[in-house]
């Protein structure tokens, strides 16, 4: 009567046909495949830079990296101010993100479109993402900088907004 079948294929399309609801764990929003890709320019030889990339795909962002030694250029042809500078200079969406800033601030940013160049998380404070070396609790800021001044518009512990 039935014959098996060598291959699974129907079953495997049907499967495939399943539309998928699983919570992506982001507490608030739209979906994370909504934000446009992030083009990030890194130094070849930065680890920390991978780190926060991978952080961010892992969020659901799409993102582009081109690796070169002249950083410096990248952030004055974008306008980031020197005392904002850190190890990685990122473009979306029209905004400058320079720095281990943390998903829920780029995808803010994107939400709310103030006037503003971008933002950026200065230096490379320890416990920001792709630098959370183990035990690190720093507190850090994230800054929007632009012509209308600069003003916090974010304050991390880790990767959790405080
Ligand atoms: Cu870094
Ligand atoms: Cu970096």
């Amino acid at each position: 009567m039935l014959k098996p079948t060598l291959t699974r294929r129907g079953f495997a399309i049907g499967l495939m046909a399943v539309p998928v609801f699983a919570g992506s764990g982001w507490a608030q929003g739209s979906a994370p495949a909504s934000l446009p890709t992030m083009k990030v320019s890194k130094d070849p030889d930065c680890g920390c830079c991978g780190g926060w990339i991978d952080y961010l795909r892992k969020a659901g962002m799409t993102v582009e990296v081109t690796e070169t030694k002249e950083l410096d250029k990248v952030r004055k042809r974008l306008g980031v101010p020197d005392d904002l500078a850190s190890c990685h200079t990122a473009e979306i969406g029209g905004y400058v993100i320079e720095g281990h800033v943390p998903y829920p601030s780029i995808r803010k940013l994107l939400a709310e479109k103030p006037r503003a160049i971008g933002l950026s998380v200065p230096g490379m404070p320890q416990s920001s993402p792709g630098m959370d070396v183990p035990g690190a609790s720093d507190v850090y800021e994230v800054v929007l900088f632009g012509s209308e001044g600069r003003k916090r518009f974010g304050r991390f512990r880790g990767r959790k907004e405080i």
